[in-house]
This record gives structure tokens, sequence and C-alpha cells, in this order.
């Protein structure tokens, strides 16, 4: 399959704390693999990430920590920024969505969709503060769940058992920020974008997608089987994007409402021909992501999208993995349980993260990263495979021919067709961004060079005296290096580089 131009899009990660490497198994990884493969095929690719600087997490990151919501993230993105490139995260640009071209495009868009009908004001109750003068969004408010009775339920999701919530249905609740502070409900309004309007456009649009994961497919159907409803994308919240209109002066928009459209402003600034992949009906577009960020990429993001009926390309290959937990539990930023990208890099080199990570990539289930595992492959096949082949036929080669490659024999039809076969393999579980079948068919390539160095026994053929065959070997053995590196290269591109 080749195409020819595709925008590859990774989640944007809040800049409330240094990434996982969950994050980099279930993301960052599997798209720069998927990049890294497409340019080596010679397709014209645009690849674009970005922090994700607005939202609740960022403001509970800064009142923890004593600092300003800017100077969180401010810190973060460097910190995030700086991680991704130390493993080898080949972004065209990576950008932030505190940008004032960011600022500038979602208020025009907003405008856009507001003058053509497509929110509806509401207003509702919702818990207010009344000692700070300020509105707790769902994430601000805690207390018991009235599913599975364990304290520190947020207003939308118990992380205990999972459940989904709504702030007024959590017992006893209270303010996150101050927990003595008495909470009361109060009246507000908000833009609500009319979703229920786009049902029928939508269950269609997704019914035309191919190339979706299956757990993207799942998540998306079920959001559109249970009927969409209007959903509001204001706030009353100080940090944001101010919202463009009268009456709105002290919120701002719900960060999902700004955030996917980060991806096009990102791209605007960072190529002036951006329209050639976004406004292209022949481009490709693959957007990777954790399984939480599903519903906002297969119905919140692109219903605005095609509301706003100007060609906007939306998501061809929807890439969800689900999540990998760190050893029997969740990784977690703000308990510091798991590992860090900063801290990963002095673990082991990227190489063997990217490797390992998509070993065992939480493609289908959610996946335990164990520390003996990880380990386990890196030792293996990188290693253990990979490296002892490469170190065997290097040195056979220097003691007997110098630093010169010995002569081709005959070409080997046998050893060529098992190759071929293997890197058809690759590229079919490349093109279809099965990553794990990825790795098991780089594996057998590696395997393949390692059995024809035992069946053949270069070495006895030197023992023996008969230089001329073991050169003979010794040469299909340095072209399988020089393969292996070509193929290697999205994945482990350092160690193919050397
Ligand atoms: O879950 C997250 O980390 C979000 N910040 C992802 C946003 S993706 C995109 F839409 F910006
Ligand atoms: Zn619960």
């Amino acid at each position: 399959m080749t195409f020819q131009r595709t925008l590859v899009t990774t989640a944007l990660p809040y800049a409330n704390g240094p990434v996982h490497i969950g994050h980099l198994a279930g993301v960052y990884v599997p798209a720069d693999i998927y990049v890294r493969y497409l340019r080596l095929k010679g397709e014209n690719v645009l690849f674009v990430g970005g922090s994700d600087e607005h939202g609740v997490p960022v403001t509970i990151r800064a009142r923890k920590e004593g600092i300003t919501t800017q100077e969180v993230v401010d810190r973060y993105h460097k910190i995030i920024k700086d991680s991704f490139k130390g493993f080898g995260i080949s972004f065209d640009v990576y950008s932030r969505t505190t940008s004032k071209i960011h600022h500038q495009l979602a208020s025009d868009f907003f405008r856009k969709l507001y003058d053509d009908g497509k929110f509806v004001e509401q207003t509702s109750e919702q818990f207010y503060d009344p000692e700070t003068q300020e509105f707790l969004t769902d994430r601000n408010i805690r207390g018991e769940c009235p599913r599975c009775h364990s304290a520190g339920a947020y207003g939308d999701q118990c992380e205990k058992c999972g459940a989904t919530l709504s702030p007024d249905e959590l017992i006893n609740p209270h303010s996150a920020i101050d927990p003595n502070s008495p909470v009361e409900m109060r009246e507000t309004k908000h833009m609500y974008f009319k979703t229920s309007a786009m049902q029928d456009a939508l269950r269609k649009w997704i019914d035309s997608r191919k190339g979706w994961s299956k757990t993207a497919l799942a998540i998306a159907n079920k959001w559109l089987d249970e009927g969409l409803h209007d959903s509001p994308i204001t706030r009353d919240l100080k940090w944001g994007i101010p919202v463009n209109k009268a009456g709105y002066e002290n919120k701002v928009f719900y960060v999902w409402f700004d955030a996917p459209w980060g991806y096009v402003s990102i791209s605007q600034a960072a190529n002036e021909n951006w329209a050639d992949w976004w406004k292209n009906p022949d481009a490709h577009y693959a957007q990777f992501m954790g399984k939480d960020n599903v519903k906002f990429h297969s119905v919140f993001f692109p219903e605005q999208q095609l509301a706003m009926n100007d060609n906007w390309k939306t998501v061809d290959m929807l890439k969800a993995m689900n999540f990998l937990n760190f050893e029997g539990g969740k990784f977690s930023k703000s308990q510091k349980r798991g590992i860090f990208l900063d801290s990963a890099v002095e673990i082991a080199p990227s190489d063997c993260w990217r490797y390992a990570l998509l070993a065992s990539a939480p493609e289908t289930d959610d996946t335990d990263f164990t520390v003996s595992r990880f380990a386990d492959i890196v030792n293996k096949d990188l290693n253990g495979m990979l490296g002892n082949f490469v170190s065997r036929v290097c040195k056979l080669t220097q003691k007997n021919f110098g630093n010169i490659v010995p002569k081709a024999g005959d070409k080997n039809t046998e050893l060529e067709s098992e190759i071929n076969a293997k890197l058809s393999e690759l590229t079919n579980a490349l093109d279809a961004c099965e990553f794990r079948n990825a790795i098991t068919a780089l594996r057998g390539l590696y395997a393949i060079g390692n059995e024809y160095m035992t069946k053949m026994e270069p070495w006895a053929l030197v023992k023996n005296g008969d230089l001329d065959s073991a050169g003979t070997v010794l040469n299909e053995c340095m072209q399988m290096i020089d393969l292996f590196a070509r193929v290697s290269q999205p994945i482990i591109p350092s160690a193919a580089t050397k």
C-alpha cells in the first residue's frame, strides 16, 4: 500500500508531568515506527505532535507544586519534548496548544461553527465554591463513589472501579482543591455542540472507515449505539482559551474542543504547505492514541470537522492501543508509579525500550510491563540474536579475511526466498500497523541469519582450509547484516545506523 501523502498525528500529551513508558508503547513509538517505515518507502509524510497545555490537569499540578500554571506547562513541555527526542521520535514538528496561532485558530473555528448555527446555549446547575467564587469542574469535585463506595472518586469517574460518573451522583461531594470548603449548586450557562444532529452523518462516516483498529471501532460504535447527546464545549475556568462571545467573559473552551484542532494549528505553524495534507482528499491520515482518547477522535473532533463543511481531512486509520500496566498496577503520574521517560534512558538505551515495548505492546488487550520480561526480550532478541550474529560474523571475517568483505559466491535462491517471505510478513504488518506482528517478523529475519550460521559452520570451513566456501558464507552473512540494519531502522534507529 503506498499513499501519495500521509499525515500522522499522535495524541497531544497533557503538559502536567513527564510521559511514561506506557505512553511510549501505546502511542509514540508505534507512530514513529510507522512514519519511519513510510519515509523509507519514499512517501511524503507530515508527522505532527505537541503538548496539550490547557485543561484541569495542568492547573491541579500547579496548585500541588505551588507554581503558576504557565510555569507548569513551560517546564513539562520542555521535559516531554526533550524526552521524545531522546527516544528518537522523529516528529517534523512538536509544538504546543498555548501558542498564539493555536488560540487564534480555535477562536476562529468556534466563530465559524457558531455563525453556522452548530451550537446551542444551555443552562445547567453545577457545583460552585462560594469562598473562591469559582465553579468546580468535574475533576475538581470529589466524593464517595455511588457504585463501589470508595472515597475520593472524581466527579467524572471513579478510578477505583472505573465507573463513569456525573458530579451530582457523588456521595458527600466536596471541592478537590479545598476539601473543607463548602460547595453548593449554582446555575451556569454553556455553549453546547449539537452532537445529536450529527448522529446519522457520523454513523455514515464511521461505516466508511476501513483502517481502524478493532479497539477503536468497538469504542466508536458503542458511543453511536448509545445515542449521541449535545455536549458542552465551554467551561467556567480561568486557564484556557477565552471564549470569543459576549456573555462568556469568565469562561474558556473545554480542552477537548481546542486540543484536536492543535493538530491543524501545529501543522500550519510548521509547514506552509499544510493544506497538501489537511485539504487533500487523496492524502492518508493516521492517528495514534490510547483507548481513553478514542471517543474524542472518533466522535467529538470529526463531528466538528464534518460540521465545518470545508473539506477537512478526517482520520482514515485510527490506531488505538489498550493500556500498559506496570508490574501489576496502573502507571500514575501523580503517585510517580512506573518508569518515566526522563529516567528510562538511564536504565537502558532507547532502542531497547522501542523494541521490547513493541514486542509486547498492548495491541489487543491491556498488558502488564515487568522489568524481568523487558530484560528477557532485550537479552534474547537484541543481544542474543541480532548482536551476537553481527559480532560473530564480523569477528570471523576480520580474523580470516582482514577488513575486507569476502567475495560473493553463486546466488543462494533458497536463502533469498526464505528472507523474502519474512520481509513480506514484516511489510504487511507495518502497512496494517500491527506492531507485535512486525516485531515477530523482524525476529524471524534475525533467526534466519543465526540458523544459517549454525547450519553452514563457516568456522569449521576455515579450520578445514576451505577458505573459498567460508568466504561465500560470510559474504551472505554480511549482506544479511546490511539488510537487518535497513529493515530494523524504523524500530531500532540508533543501532541500525551504527
Ligand atoms: O489524554 C490526553 O493526554 C490528552 N491530552 C490527549 C489530547 S489528544 C488531542 F486531541 F489533542
Ligand atoms: Zn467506584
